[in-house]
């Protein structure tokens, strides 16, 4: 090899290097994002298995309500429902926030009980038979939204604490002119 060659060849080399390194400069440039850690919102996913699992009891993970509901506090009711104050108003024709205002709706048609409200499909099509708001309804909603009405845009984990529901669904039932029953009465 002469030294003509040999320049040559060194150019070339030195070449390929450069190309090499330019090109992952600039795919670092270009695909490298910065992932934030969280996404901007949250949104509550539904944990355990999803499905095919045989094994799962029949009936639903929550306590009924029914038999409790004579004994519920309302004072505590109006404590637990500052969770969803953020998204709801319950004052006779108080306004729609995220969600619906909730004056009467125990007993309401769901998924179409505030007739302004922009209900989601998933809560339309669950309400489509005519399905209404009675106590085991809210009872199930509210132990897990997600789970109950799959689909729902009511971004809320729900209340794992069966005294919460009660004292809460006990609370909301008084917001109406004409009060749903109690159960059993
Ligand atoms: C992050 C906002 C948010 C929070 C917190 C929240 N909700 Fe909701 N809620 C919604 C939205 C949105 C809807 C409408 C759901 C749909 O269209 O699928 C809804 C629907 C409902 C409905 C059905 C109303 C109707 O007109 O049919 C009830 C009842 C309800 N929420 C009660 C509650 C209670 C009680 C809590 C607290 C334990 C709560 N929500 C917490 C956003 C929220």
């Amino acid at each position: 090899m002469d030294s003509f060659e040999f320049n040559k060849v060194a150019m070339a080399f030195l070449g390929a290097v450069f190309a090499i390194f330019s090109l992952s400069l600039l795919s670092d440039s270009i695909f490298h994002s910065d992932v934030p850690e969280q996404a901007g919102y949250e949104i509550a996913a539904a944990e355990g298995s999803t499905g095919g699992d045989t094994s799962a009891p029949a009936g639903p993970a929550y306590e009924p309500i029914e038999a409790l509901l004579a004994s519920a506090d309302l004072a505590a009711g109006e404590t637990v429902f500052k969770k969803c104050a953020s998204c709801h108003t319950w004052e006779k024709g108080g306004a729609n926030k995220v969600g619906p205002n909730l004056w009467d709706v125990v007993g309401g048609v769901i998924g179409s009980h505030h007739p302004e409200f922009k209900y989601s499909a998933a809560i339309k099509a669950y309400g489509e038979s005519g399905k209404s708001w009675t106590y085991e309804e809210l009872n199930g909603f509210f132990f897990k939204p997600k789970d109950h009405i799959k689909g729902t845009a009511m971004g809320f984990a729900g209340l794992k604490k069966t005294e919460d529901r009660v004292n809460l669904i006990g609370w909301l039932r008084t917001h109406s002119d004409t009060p749903v029953p109690m159960p059993g009465s």
